[in-house]
């Protein structure tokens, strides 16, 4: 189970292995990032260069009626397919944090919920931010952050509880950053819908990777980017998902002309769209929606059942070298061991983890380039996508960490983070 032709193996039954050629690859390099940010799928290259040189380039003005004003709702559509909701149940367009922002902010305007803000310690910090910037606009009581002494699992009996005693407006990510922690969606949607709760699903983590049927889950409102597994591209627009019975009694706390009911008649009085598309801002960002297309055209065809089957096998059997060969050598795995209860990234943490992703990144005497995600203090990610990704990748990843450390190479490499950008301290030269 553990030596290279059982994962060959793997990859030749592989029944979604002919939906890597459709991206864009280095030669003698691994990516295994995409649970930040997701490959080039290769039509996306040829649409875009398609609608730059005759959509904006030739047609100007008129693309909008010819093909730009009903773009965000024809990719909302494939969205609710994957969802499995209405197509009018989803909005294409923002950044997860704006549709966070906005959510939040309408659900605090009506009294539906009791006014009390919650999440996690395992959630990503834009949406505590976001939480924490709306307390402070609606003068409520603090935040109700919830921790769990570690960063791998959520105390779901805690957690629990916490909603129990503090009931209100809680969110959570479906798929945790930092440990690919899972939560049991379904179970707790009930729970908090019985202490007159409601959970906001980021599903950032989780969405192109994981089977997510919103409407068996009793899910009401979720957000989510499409930049990672969906492979939308840097900064693409997010997804937005309100239940029907909820969206009627909400409204958009940023009127913006795009969520008007007739944005071209260029009334003064703002008269909101009936549907979902009252949470429409400004103008759609056209480019990018057009990027984002072939990202959920690929995910539909392959099927989200078989993407997270093989998902599931990856995680698995990487988990099986990792214990194998790697943690005899400090090695550590910082993701669940139950399949049940983990996404598509697998993180494992090492004393020198920093030194150990400088040398992934730059290979030496020829060998692979490996692209992993460093997150501090000292977890390393790699974000496996069954689009692309082969078995066979995961076994060369393991070789590499196995060498990296028996043949102290890492120790090449400064411990010292360097920033490479003000913002950034990673390393992908
Ligand atoms: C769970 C989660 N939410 C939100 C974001 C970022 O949101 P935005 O697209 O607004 O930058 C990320 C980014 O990695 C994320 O992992």
């Amino acid at each position: 189970m553990t030596n290279l032709k059982t994962f060959q193996n793997l990859d030749s039954n592989d029944i979604l292995s002919h939906f890597r050629k459709e991206f864009i690859h280095q030669i003698n390099e691994i990516y295994l990032d995409g649970n930040s940010l997701g490959k080039l799928p290769r039509e996306t290259e040829k649409k875009l260069t398609e609608v730059l040189r005759y959509q904006w380039g030739k047609r100007l003005i008129r693309s909008w009626n010819e093909n730009w004003l009903d773009l965000p709702e024809k990719i909302a559509e494939k969205y609710s397919k994957l969802l499995n909701v209405k197509k009018d149940e989803v909005i294409i367009g923002e950044s997860t944090s704006v549709r966070l922002y906005q959510i939040v902010h309408s659900l605090l305007s009506t009294d539906i919920y009791p006014k009390q803000l919650g999440t996690d310690i395992l959630n990503f910090p834009t949406d505590n931010y976001i939480l924490d910037g709306l307390n402070k606009i609606f003068s409520l009581q603090n935040v109700n952050l919830i921790k769990y002494g570690q960063e791998i699992f959520a105390d779901l009996n805690l957690l629990k509880d916490q909603i129990k005693k503090k009931p209100g407006i809680y969110c959570l990510s479906l798929v945790t950053y930092k440990s690919s922690f899972l939560y049991p969606m379904k179970n707790l949607n009930i729970w908090a819908e019985k202490f007159k709760s409601i959970i906001v699903w980021d599903l950032s983590h989780a969405i192109g990777a994981i089977d997510i049927d919103l409407k068996s889950s009793e899910a009401k409102i979720c957000i989510g980017c499409s930049y990672k597994y969906m492979n939308g591209g840097p900064g693409a627009p997010a997804f937005m998902f309100i239940k029907n019975e909820l969206l009627k009694k909400l409204s958009n706390p940023i009127r913006g002309w795009f969520g008007h009911k007739k944005p071209f008649n260029f009334d003064l009085n703002y008269i909101p769209d009936e549907n979902i598309n009252r949470f429409s801002i400004g103008t759609p960002p056209i480019l990018s929606l057009y990027a984002m297309e072939t990202g959920i055209d690929i995910t539909l065809k392959a099927g989200i059942k078989s993407i997270r089957k093989k998902s599931l096998l990856q995680t698995e059997f990487f988990i099986t070298l990792l214990n194998k060969k790697l943690v005899p050598l400090g090695y550590n795995l910082e993701s669940p061991k139950e399949k049940s209860k983990r996404g598509a990234h697998i993180t494992i943490s090492h004393k020198f983890s920093w030194q150990i992703c400088q040398a992934l990144i730059q290979g030496i005497n020829n060998s692979v380039k490996i692209i992993p995600d460093f997150r501090p203090p000292n977890f390393i990610r790699f974000g496996i996508s069954p689009l692309y990704n082969r078995f066979e990748d995961l076994f060369i990843v393991v070789k590499r960490l196995e060498d990296i450390v028996a043949g102290k190479e890492y120790m090449n490499f400064n411990s010292e983070k360097k920033m490479l950008h003000k913002k950034a301290f990673r390393n992908y030269s």
